[in-house]
């Protein structure tokens, strides 16, 4: 077994293999590296661009709002592969937030509480809506940041959301 850090969330995985995407950020494999060789993006020090700050501070938020919606829509699932998979999906959002406010050294603020619909269905729409808007959302700040590591940070989690996209596509089929 090995330890394998990723470079976006800062965590560390311990296996045999390097997983594909990172169990708690939901990066891919490229943002993981062996222990040793990983310099995590949350352990920098990075003087912030006032354009970059403002963008993380949207995206705080909208992963804070993700983190609450996703609670309320796992306790409404039908199933409990519904109920695991929103719980996870909760779980990678609030990741995401607290790597946000790693990067920008503030407190990580306190959950929150959202409504959601009764219907599995409906929560999937919602989902993807969710989704799209953030990935999209990401790419331009990616685009917009001139610092190198916000750069990489909004393009990996830009990905990120648009997996979670097709992870609920699948379940409107
Ligand atoms: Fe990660
Ligand atoms: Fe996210």
């Amino acid at each position: 077994m090995k330890t394998f850090i990723c470079e976006i969330c800062g965590d560390a995985y311990l296996g045999d293999e390097k997983p594909k995407q990172c169990p708690f950020c939901g990066a891919k494999d490229t943002y993981i590296k062996l222990g040793d060789e990983a310099d995590p993006i949350v352990n920098k020090t990075i003087e912030l661009s006032e354009v970059s700050r403002k963008n993380l501070e949207e995206t705080l938020n909208l992963e804070l709002d993700a983190h609450a919606i996703y609670i309320c829509m796992a306790n409404k699932a039908d199933t409990y592969e519904i109920k695991a998979m929103y719980k996870r999906l909760a779980k990678v959002e609030l990741e995401h937030a607290s790597a946000v406010c790693k990067i920008m050294k503030i407190a990580q603020p306190e959950t929150r509480t959202k409504t959601c619909d009764e219907d599995d269905v409906e929560n999937f729409k919602k989902t993807l809506d969710l989704e799209q808007t953030a990935a999209r959302l990401y790419l331009g700040f990616a685009k917009e940041a001139e610092e190198k590591d916000i750069k990489i940070f909004f393009t990996a989690l830009s990905k990120v959301e648009s997996e979670h996209d097709e992870l609920i596509k699948n379940y409107l089929k």
